[in-house]
Order: structure tokens, then C-alpha cells, then sequence
């Protein structure tokens, strides 16, 4: 089931219009996520309501309601437990977290479209009136893998077929990323139709209710295994088993994982960065090092890991060559110039330094004023080798 719906450009009249309209709404969406969901609220497939898992302050309501409302069809249920503060702090009262939502809702004009449910996301999915379908549901409530399942598992019955679902933090976030991988490898009939930054969306098939999910992790794990014990060379399943025990910080059995599976791939550069990742944790920086070396065609990101690990070795020299390298891909990049400034300023050429700092400055202003800014560190850090240097002569000359 292809989409069948275009977001056009986040740059367009459109897009800029609604960006300046929630300015003012604090909230944990990028702006091209929010424009996805609005599109698909005001022009997605079906009859239904729209369902939102984690509210906060209604950023992402908004934007929802804002192409419910324009296209006049429905309302957006607006499901959280409403313990969200000021500034993203927790709050043991719901009875700040609701008032704050709705402050932000009346203000962006939206009330008439925004119903809330207070309470946890899957206890109102299981006693959501099955005769009330959903056309489009937001998942962006408790992050954790069983968190995800529960609210998955809860609504997806509710979700009418061809219907959309949408997924917030995959690929930031482990828990809700391992569960939305398992999701589609396990269920071929799901399709993912978009992805805007670490937005995803699916259509619930036309035809077929059942869905296989593993209930946690570690059911995931067995059941990647049991995947295995059919077909060991599955590079897919080696890789998120790698992953899994990543971030679990089973570092030997991630580095097995990842060692077998670029044992079989074609594709290297990936599965490299990963197991380097490993290694790095592990303490074998020369293994990653490595790792970095059998790359065909590193990212600038991964050329500034390996430099990283070159810092680590000592080998300033090669973690220059390294950061050089990245600015002939994006020399407009204050975190380059940052690190190059530190690593040239190590091995005793300050002038040079001090331009590269210079240099990270000017592109990013804002970020110097902060106290604890990278700049400001390795600033510091020079500071104190060159005083380190002054106290030795004031030595040398008192004797
Ligand atoms: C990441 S925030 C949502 C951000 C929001 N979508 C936005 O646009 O800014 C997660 C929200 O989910 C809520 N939440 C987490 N677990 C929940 C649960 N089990 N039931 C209800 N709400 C939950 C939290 O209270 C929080 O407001």
C-alpha cells in the first residue's frame, strides 16, 4: 500500500505559516515532523478520529488539530497522563500538566478540536469505544519498548484498516526504535509509507487484524535467535541482535553479533561504525580504529569518530588529517573546527589553534555565550597548558 500522500516542502508558504503560528508552543517535535502529522490529519485515508499517545504542552496536538480543523474532519483525542511541566520537568500533579496543555490549545485557537483523556495511554485504549475507528494514531508517550507495546497493542485493534500510525523517536530513542523494527520485520504486511526526521508512519493493512509483536526485549531477542537457528547468515537479524546487546552494554556478545554479520554482508560501512562503537567501549581503541580503516566510504561523521579515537590514542597528528579531511565536507562545521583547534593547539601551533576557535565562533555565536560550550572547554584547556608553560619558565627564571 504505497502513499498516496505528498508533504510538500516544510519551506513553502504553507509549512513557514505554521511553523510562525506554534512558535510560541513548547514541545519535542522538529517542525518537519509536526508538518508530516498535520498533513496527514488534514489529507490522510479514512473516516475516523485521530488519536494522540503523549501530549505534553501540545505541540504535536496542534498540529494535528490544525489539519483536522482546516479540512473540518473530527476532532483529536489528546491522550496523557498530564504529569508534564513547565520546561519538560515532571510534575506529580495533574493538576498543573492539564492546565498548561490546555492554555496552549485555547491560545492557538484549537479548543473546539481537542478533546483530552487523562490517564495512562493503554488503559483508555482498552476501554476505547470499539465503535469510534481511528484513521490516524500518534505513538509518543511512555519511549520504552514494553511502554510501546502496551500502547501499540492496546490501539492498533481501534486503528480502521488502511488507517495510519505514527511513530515518534525511532532511531533516537532504543526502546520504541527496537520495537518498530520488530514490528515491520516480523509483520511483512506492514508497510512504512513516510519517515520525516525520527518520524514514521505505517497503514494498517486492508485486510488481516493479526500482528505478532514480542511483548519485551528480551522475548525480541529469542525471538531474533529462533530467526538465526533457521538462517544463520541473516544480516538483518545479526545486525539488530548487535544492536540490542549495544545498547543492553553486552559488549562481547554485540561484537559476535557484529563480526558475523560482516563476515557475510556486502554492504560493510554500517556494521563497521557499529562494531568500532563497540570496540570503542570495550577499550580496544585500536581495534575500532581499524574498523574506521576497512571503511569504503566513510561519513564525515564517522571520519570524526575515528578522529576521535586517534585523540584518545594520542596520535594528534592523525586526528588532524582526520577533522581536515571532514572540513573539505562540510567546512561549515563549528564542531570541526573546535576539535581541529583542540588537536592543533595539542600539538603546540596555538596561532593556528586560535584561528581554527575563531573560526567555530563566528559560525556558531549563540553557542559561545553558553558557559560550558565545546570552545569554551578547549579554550580553557590551552589556557591552562600555556600557563602551565609560563609557570615553568617563572621557574627556570627565579633559580
Ligand atoms: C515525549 S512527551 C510527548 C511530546 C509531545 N508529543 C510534544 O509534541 O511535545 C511524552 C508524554 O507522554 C506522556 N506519557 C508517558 N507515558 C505515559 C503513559 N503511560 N500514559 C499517558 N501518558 C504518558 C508524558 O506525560 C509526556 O507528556
Amino acid at each position: 500500500m504505497p502513499s498516496e500522500l505528498v508533504v510538500p516542502s516544510i519551506h513553502g508558504e504553507e509549512g513557514q505559516r505554521l511553523i510562525q503560528r506554534f512558535s510560541s508552543v513548547p514541545g519535542l517535535l522538529q517542525p518537519v515532523e509536526g508538518y508530516t502529522l498535520y498533513c496527514w490529519a488534514k489529507d490522510g485515508p479514512g473516516k475516523g478520529v485521530v488519536v494522540e499517545l503523549g501530549s505534553a504542552r501540545g505541540y504535536s496536538t496542534c498540529w494535528l488539530a490544525a489539519g483536522s480543523q482546516i479540512s473540518q474532519r473530527g476532532k483529536v483525542f489528546a491522550c496523557d497522563s498530564f504529569h508534564y511541566g513547565e520546561n519538560a520537568c515532571f510534575v506529580s500533579d495533574e493538576a498543573v500538566g492539564i492546565p498548561l496543555f490546555q492554555d496552549t490549545v485555547q491560545r492557538m485557537g484549537l479548543s473546539d478540536w481537542v478533546e483530552m483523556r487523562v490517564g495512562d495511554s493503554a488503559e483508555i485504549g482498552r476501554s476505547w469505544q470499539p465503535s469510534q475507528s481511528i484513521r490516524l494514531l500518534f505513538i509518543d508517550a511512555d519511549h520504552s519498548y514494553t511502554g510501546t507495546y502496551s500502547d501499540f497493542m492496546a490501539w492498533f485493534p481501534h486503528v480502521e484498516p488502511g488507517g495510519v500510525v505514527g511513530f515518534h523517536d525511532i532511531g533516537t530513542n532504543p526502546g520504541c526504535s527496537q520495537l518498530y523494527s520488530c514490528l515491520l520485520y516480523f509483520n511483512p504486511q506492514i508497510q512504512e509509507v513516510m519517515a520525516a526526521s525520527s518520524l514514521r508512519l505505517i497503514r494498517k493493512p486492508l485486510e488481516g487484524e493479526g500482528v505478532f509483536l514480542p511483548p519485551s526485549i528480551e522475548e525480541a531477542v529469542a525471538c531474533y535467535r529462533r530467526v538465526l537457528d533457521d538462517r544463520p547468515s541473516d544480516v538483518e537479524v545479526l545486525t539488530r541482535l548487535g544492536q540490542i546487546h549495544l545498547e543492553q552494554q553486552q559488549l562481547d556478545e554485540a561484537e559476535r553479533r557484529y563480526r558475523s554479520a560482516l563476515a557475510v554482508a556486502s554492504a560493510k560501512d554500517g556494521l563497521y561504525d557499529s562494531l568500532a562503537e563497540v570496540l570503542r567501549r570495550q577499550g580496544k581503541v585500536a581495534e575500532a580504529i581499524d574498523c574506521y580503516n576497512h571503511m569504503v566510504n566513510p561519513t564525515a561523521q564517522q571520519s570524526v569518530n575515528l578522529a576521535g579515537l586517534y585523540v584518545a590514542q594520542g596520535k594528534h597528528d592523525q586526528a588532524e588529517a582526520c577533522y581536515r579531511h571532514v572540513l573539505t565536507l562540510t567546512a561549515s562545521s563549528p564542531v570541526v573546527w573546535n576539535r581541529l583547534g583542540f588537536v592543533v593547539g595539542l600539538q603546540g601551533r596555538i596561532d593556528e589553534a586560535l584561528q581554527c576557535f575563531q573560526r567555530a565562533v563566528v559560525l556558531q555565536p549563540a553557542a559561545f555565550s553558553k558557559s560550558l560550550d565545546e570552545t569554551t572547554i578547549y579554550l580553557n584547556h590551552l589556557r591552562g597548558m600555556l600557563q602551565d608553560k609560563i609557570n615553568r619558565i617563572d621557574a627556570i627564571l627565579k633559580m
